[in-house]
Parts: C-alpha cells; sequence; structure tokens
C-alpha cells in the first residue's frame, strides 16, 4: 500500500470506528460484532505504526469510545484519573507476549490475577466516609454523565458500607453493570408487548437502562453489578486481589471467581476452563482479563494513551452452535426487501434458545452453498436475531435439499426484483403488498414524521381489521373502531386520538418526510419544504427545479416525480389534505433571528456543546441551510469535537471553509 493509499484508508478506518463507537456506547446498538470493530480497529493501528506521519492523536486507536448521553441529559464531572480500555487478544499466544513484556519492565516477581470480563457497561463510584457519593459512566474517558440517581436504584450496591471494616475516608472503585440474562429476556418480552424495540443483547440493555432518565424505572430493570478496580490516594494493599477482597470486606460486590494464577500455564488453564463452563453463569461475559496482580508492578508499568500496560483481555471467539437447518421462510419487510430466514432445530446459545437464523440474502445462500438439511453454525452478532455463519460439511447427510429462491413475492405474488447494488431481493408491488403498506403506516405515525401513539402490533390490527388502507384512513377511525382492539381500552383509544389530533398541527416538513417517498429523509424534506413551501409546488416542480435544490440528486428527483405521478398518491394527498394536515409550511411558525447565513449551506460534523439538533436550529434561524454531506455547494463546515474525517478530508479536498463551533458562534452572533 503507498502512502496516498494509506491515508485514505486510515480516514476512512477512523470514521467507520468512529461511527461504530457511537453506535456501541451512544445509541447502545451495535451493527457490527466485537470481533469485526477489533478487526477494523487492528487494521487501523497497523497501518498507523507503518505510516506514522498520518498517526494523529484523536484516532479512535488512542482513544476510548465516548458514551456521554447527547444533549447533556446528566451533568457531567471530571474523572480523576483517567477511565481506559484493555488490549485485546485472542491467542494464547498473544497472552505469553504480553507476560514477556511485562517481564521486560519490571525485576519484581509478579503473578496475574485472572478474572471474568463481564460484558455490561463500566462504572466508576465515589465513596466518602462511607457512603457513595457520586456515580460516573466513563463518558470519554476524561468525563462521565453523573448517573449516581440511578445507580441507587440497584440492589447489589451498597449505599452504606460495612461499619468498622476499615475503609479509607475517600476512595473510588470502578466495575461494571451489567444485566443478567433472566432480567434481560423478562425486560425485553415486556417490550415486545409494548411495542417498543427490543434489546439486541445484555450488554445495550445495560447500557440503555443505566442511562434512563428516571431514576424509578432503573429499579425494575433488574441491573447488577460487579466491581473489579480500587483506586486509594494511599495504598490499603500490596496486591490486587487483596485490594478487591478488602472491598469485599467492607460491603461491595466482587467477582467469586477471581484466581491468582502463577504462570501462563495457569492462566492458559483458567482460559480453557471458562470459556466452556462460561455457557453456565447467568450473566453475559466476553473473555478473561489478566493483570498483573503486584500493584508496584503495575505502578511500575503506568499506562498508554488508551489502556493499561499491566492488563489485557482474552476474549473469547463469539459463541457458536451447530443445528439443523430444518426450511428458510422469506420475510417481506417495510420496503419491499425479502430476507430468507431459517427455521432450525432449537438449540442453546448465550443464555438463549435459539429456533431462528438470518440468513441475509441469495448470495449469501449461495457462497456457503447452503441446503436445508444441512447442519449450520450459528453465532450470535451485534443484532438479535442470530446469523448462520458456514455449513457444517462432514456431517452432511442425504436427506438434503437445494435452496430455491422463490421469484415471486411470497406474500403478494408479484415477481421479484433483483437490486444488484443492495444483493437483494425485492417486491416491486409497494402500494398494495400488505407487509409494505404497514411498513408505511409505521413509518408515518413513528415519531420523526408525524408522531402518533402507534406501534407495529397497533398497526398490524388496525391493517387486519380492514380499517386502514390508505393513511388518510388513520382520520376517519372512530372510538368504537378503536376499541375491539386487543387489549385496548377507554385510556388507550383516548391517547391514540389525541395524539391524532396532535398531529394536525405537526409542521409540513414532518408531513412530507411522513408520507414515506423513497429517499426523501429528513434534511432533504426540509430542504424541499423550504425550496418550495408547500406540497403542490413540488408535485408540480420540473426536474430541474428539483436538482436544484439542496442535496436532492437525479436519484430523489426522479422518486418525486413517479411518487406524484401516480393518481392514488395525488388522491392520498387530498384526503390528507382534507383531514387536516400541514400541507404548506407555516411562516409564522418560523422564527428568523438574522439572515447572516442566507444562501449559504453549513454542514456539521462531530460533537458540540449544545445538541446536533439546535445547531440545525440556529443555521435555520439565521436563514441558513443544514446540509447532512460536503459537496461543491457547502458554504461551511462546522467542525465539533470527534468530527469524522472521512467529511474533513472531502471539505479540504473541495476547498469548502472548515470552522470551529466557537467560530460558527462568532458568525452568527455578528
Ligand atoms: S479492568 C484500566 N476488569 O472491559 C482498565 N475491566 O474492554 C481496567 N471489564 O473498560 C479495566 N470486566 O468496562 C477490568 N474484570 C474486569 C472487567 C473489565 C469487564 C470491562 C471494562 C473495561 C472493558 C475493556
Amino acid at each position: 500500500m503507498n502512502r496516498k493509499e494509506a491515508k485514505a484508508r486510515i480516514a476512512e478506518l477512523s470514521a467507520e470506528l468512529a461511527r461504530h463507537n457511537h453506535n456501541y456506547y451512544v445509541l447502545n446498538n451495535p451493527e457490527i460484532t466485537d470481533f469485526q470493530y477489533d478487526l477494523l480497529m487492528m487494521e487501523l493501528g497497523e497501518l498507523e505504526k507503518k505510516f506514522p506521519e498520518f498517526a494523529v492523536s484523536t484516532s479512535p486507536t488512542q482513544n476510548v469510545g465516548s458514551d456521554l448521553a447527547p444533549a447533556q441529559q446528566f451533568e457531567q464531572f471530571p474523572h480523576k484519573y483517567p477511565m481506559l480500555s484493555l488490549t485485546n487478544s485472542y491467542s494464547i499466544g498473544e497472552v505469553s507476549s504480553f507476560s514477556e513484556r511485562v517481564s521486560k519492565g519490571t525485576d519484581i516477581p509478579f503473578t496475574f490475577s485472572c478474572e471474568l470480563k463481564f460484558d455490561g457497561t463500566a462504572i466508576c463510584l465515589t465513596y466518602k466516609n462511607g457512603k457513595l457519593e457520586r456515580a460516573l459512566t466513563r463518558g470519554d474517558g476524561t468525563k462521565g454523565d453523573d448517573v449516581t440517581r440511578n445507580v441507587l436504584q440497584i440492589p447489589s450496591i451498597p449505599h452504606t458500607l460495612k461499619e468498622g471494616t476499615g475503609y479509607p475516608d475517600e476512595f473510588e472503585i470502578r466495575g461494571e453493570i451489567y444485566m443478567p440474562y433472566k432480567a434481560f429476556d423478562k425486560l425485553n418480552r415486556q417490550r415486545e408487548l409494548d411495542e417498543e424495540q427490543p434489546f439486541a443483547n445484555p450488554r445495550n440493555a445495560a447500557s440503555g437502562s443505566l442511562k434512563l432518565l428516571d431514576p424509578k424505572a432503573v429499579k425494575g430493570r433488574g441491573l447488577e453489578c460487579t466491581l473489579y478496580h480500587l483506586l486509594t490516594d494511599n495504598p490499603v494493599a500490596s496486591t490486587h486481589t487483596e485490594a478487591l477482597s478488602l472491598a469485599s470486606q467492607w460491603g461491595l460486590p466482587v467477582s467469586e471467581h477471581i484466581k491468582e494464577c502463577r504462570s501462563v500455564e495457569e492462566v492458559e488453564k483458567y482460559i480453557l476452563y471458562w470459556d466452556t463452563r462460561r455457557k453456565e453463569l447467568p450473566y453475559a461475559t466476553d473473555g478473561i482479563v489478566i493483570k498483573v496482580n503486584q500493584l508496584p508492578v503495575q505502578t511500575s508499568l503506568g499506562y498508554t494513551a488508551k489502556s493499561p500496560r499491566w492488563a489485557t483481555a482474552y476474549k473469547f471467539k463469539p459463541e457458536e452452535a451447530k443445528t439443523k437447518l430444518l426450511s428458510i421462510d422469506y420475510q417481506v419487510g417495510r420496503t419491499g426487501a425479502v430476507t430468507p430466514v431459517a427455521n432450525l432445530e432449537p438449540v442453546q446459545l448465550s443464555g438463549t434458545k435459539v429456533k431462528r437464523a438470518s440468513l441475509h440474502n441469495w448470495d449469501q445462500i449461495k457462497l456457503m452453498d447452503i441446503h436445508t438439511g444441512d447442519y449450520v453454525y450459528v453465532e450470535k452478532g451485534g443484532e438479535i436475531i442470530p446469523k448462520i455463519t458456514r455449513v457444517a460439511l462432514d456431517d452432511r447427510g442425504f436427506d438434503i435439499v437445494p435452496v430455491e429462491f422463490p421469484q415471486t413475492c411470497p406474500v403478494c405474488g408479484t415477481p421479484l426484483v433483483k437490486d444488484e447494488e443492495e444483493a437483494k431481493h425485492f417486491c416491486p408491488n409497494s402500494d398494495l403488498c400488505p407487509p409494505q403498506i404497514k411498513g408505511k403506516f409505521l413509518h408515518f405515525v413513528g415519531r420523526k414524521a408525524m408522531d402518533i401513539n402507534a406501534g407495529e402490533a397497533t398497526v398490524e390490527q388496525l391493517y387486519n381489521k380492514g380499517y386502514i388502507k390508505d393513511l388518510a384512513d388513520l382520520y376517519t377511525l372512530t372510538k368504537e373502531q378503536l376499541l375491539t382492539l386487543d387489549k385496548w381500552k377507554e385510556k388507550s383509544a383516548d391517547n391514540f386520538l389525541k395524539s391524532l389530533e396532535q398531529s394536525r398541527k405537526v409542521p409540513f416538513e414532518r408531513v412530507l418526510f411522513a408520507l414515506g417517498i423513497r429517499y426523501i429523509g429528513e434534511t432533504t424534506a426540509k430542504n424541499l419544504a423550504g425550496e418550495f413551501g408547500n406540497i403542490d409546488a413540488i408535485a408540480n416542480a420540473t426536474r430541474e427545479q428539483l436538482l436544484a435544490t439542496e442535496e436532492v440528486g437525479d436519484k430523489l428527483a426522479d422518486s418525486i416525480i413517479s411518487w406524484f405521478s401516480n393518481p392514488q398518491h395525488a388522491s392520498a394527498v387530498d384526503r390528507l389534505r382534507a383531514a387536516g394536515l400541514q400541507m404548506e409550511v407555516d411562516a409564522s411558525n418560523k422564527v428568523i433571528e438574522s439572515e447572516i447565513l442566507k444562501g449559504k449551506t453549513v454542514v456539521i460534523s462531530g460533537n458540540f456543546s449544545i445538541s446536533r439538533d439546535d445547531m440545525k436550529t440556529l443555521i435555520e434561524r439565521h436563514s441558513g441551510k443544514v446540509g447532512s454531506s460536503i459537496s461543491g455547494n457547502t458554504t461551511y463546515m462546522v467542525a465539533g469535537e470527534k468530527c469524522g474525517p472521512s467529511k474533513l478530508e472531502k471539505a479540504t479536498k473541495l476547498g469548502v471553509e472548515i470552522i470551529s463551533e466557537e467560530e460558527f458562534f462568532k458568525i452568527i452572533n455578528e
């Protein structure tokens, strides 16, 4: 790889890792497995080593991912000592190298403390005079969110330490807050009943629960805590295991599975033991943490920017299970995408029984040469539904049947089309295919669209009962009809009708977004509304007029023209208008503070001292347009903290002026 390629790949990897950090730590919704994440991180680390001129201090290899809540929902406090991460190893060879590195760094004999790596979210507790004073999340490693009120609701964390046990006047202790499988299953069952998106795994559930804004709601979540790192100003012990055993005497929860190991061989035994036995634990673990036990050795080894040199994590390979593929169902999603889903002989995997697994698309089925009747390996990634990773070819019997991908939509029978770009099959009958119609309703009622009090199960029932066929039918629903829905009472019906009434006031740009016209996202809906002012002007706009709008490209312009040329859509718009929905921009609603950004397009990237939505509002209030991607039309790019490197690179290439948050405020306050 030459320098130019390396520079581009480093920028790409940094941006990708920043996005995955945000998905994992803030949204609690990872797209990739930890293993895939580690591979990207390793690739970036290697490249930075080879091309140190492109290694920057803001790189994800040098910083821990931030879990700080958006819009500063919690007060933030600095950490007394930085909260770091751990280096990862995937083989015993890497553990040996770790041991050798430690040996080189010290003359003092040392042993290892081996511990389970709990898969939850890190917490830092401060006790003062025996009382829990503050609980901070890891945040960005230097400052964390104050979640004390929530932590006080976790039964295993003592508010007061055991009297007379000799605890120091003030100390910090760090550990993990996790959700045992039982509590996780209960929570997800409830979320499904409440029509809320279930959590993908116990880690996300723990982290999401810890950041709830209502402490009372935290109480019922069944969170638990284990503590594994004591920090005191004056030493209370000479080894880490002694320090933890003292903490346990003070009344703090410490794992019972910590073991002191005297050699790499003993560490290996511990790893092998827990690699199998962890499946019997009532909570999720994703590896073993190996720490140098002698505290003076820890001190002399010290830290890198991101992790201690005295510890490493051996990560377990993602758990997999082998089972028989019984049959394949083809599910039609809200966008018309057809996804093959495998029905499996039930098998135990990471604490839950797995009966179904995703196969993604036809290309994957061909690639893995999957047949029904085959034995396959399933693995849990970031998603709720596990995936099939490979076929156990050695177990292949004679009873296998080749898979035939359907030629027509399994729901409505329309011939499928293949989207080569996305390697997916689609049902093109978007207006009449039931799952797609239900999908349109769900999008329409969504929080960012019309914000109507209805979830998947409600839409499903309303549709199945024949009450709603067309979006406008929502506005003719009667209370009597609503009361025929399963488990619906006066109160739920009233709430629904109230939210329906309120949706009539939803501004035009959100109505435009709610219509579900392909490729119209929130930002483009805003831009189109701003540019054309009302729905008729958009419906009658020429291709050229549409293309002149910020961020409207060929694909979107064609999609808008084709959508409005369908008479069914035109009549749907008329009915929604008659129902009282906003079909034009309400100028009186718009607060204009100045025209300083008139004719200017501003793209924001990264985090700011105010929320990103507030930044966008400010741009609009000063008559600017918000752009979602850098282009030749962009006037300014406001670069916040952790700004995407690929955006920075593009802005530099296109000669877009890059300004800081402070400079942006200066411009608008001029
Ligand atoms: S020690 C300086 N011990 O794993 C870092 N961490 O991937 C000290 N974790 O950030 C961390 N179990 O949130 C330590 N027994 C254990 C752990 C543990 C889980 C988490 C922790 C850390 C992350 C690193």
